[in-house]
């Protein structure tokens, strides 16, 4: 686990915790802030009156941060053939994808049953591969929230090590 505590430059990973990641010296290495983990799980949240699932009533928000600083949501879409829906995550990337955006920083995840956050709301693996195809795995943030307060990040490499993208080729 690479994030670490701004005080004791020890590696750690407490939830609610603001973030700072090794690399002043760096400027290839993201930072990520508490307030703005906080700000992106709040659109994460408010994504979720958008989220459409009259198949499995389970609703989840995004807000992807890019590294230009704007924020984008996504909500899942279901389809009554149910293959053709779409989580999340990747409407939030491909929102910001379709808007001109390629370069990202961070996202934050909410859901649960109704809506109603219960737990965390990991991201899927088709989500993760998306994810990969546009961010640096270990400097891309994950936010898994059950609030603003209570949140764990990860870096993409955490959630997809050895991974397949676009250097591959
Ligand atoms: N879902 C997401 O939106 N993101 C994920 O990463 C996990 C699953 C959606 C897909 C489907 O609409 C519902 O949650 C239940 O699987």
């Amino acid at each position: 686990m690479n994030i670490q505590n701004e005080n004791t430059k020890l590696p750690v990973k407490a939830p609610g915790t603001g973030i700072s990641v090794e690399g002043e010296s760096s400027p290839s290495v993201n930072r990520i802030s508490d307030l703005k983990c906080r700000e992106l799980i709040a659109k994460a949240k408010d994504m979720l009156k958008y989220s459409y699932t009259p198949y499995s009533h389970f609703k989840v928000g995004a807000g992807l941060l890019t590294k230009a600083g704007k924020i984008y949501g996504g909500c899942n879409i279901e389809n009554a053939a149910y293959g053709p829906s779409n989580c999340a995550e990747r409407t939030a990337f491909f929102n910001a994808v379709s808007d001109g955006n390629l370069e990202f920083a961070a996202i934050a995840i909410v859901g649960g049953p109704e809506g109603e956050i219960k737990d965390f709301c990991p991201p899927c693996g088709v989500c993760r591969q998306v994810m990969r195809e546009f961010c640096d795995p270990k400097n891309f943030y994950i936010i898994l929230a059950r609030s603003e307060a209570d949140y764990w990040v990860y870096t993409l490499e955490e959630l997809l090590p050895m991974s397949f993208g676009p250097e591959n080729l």
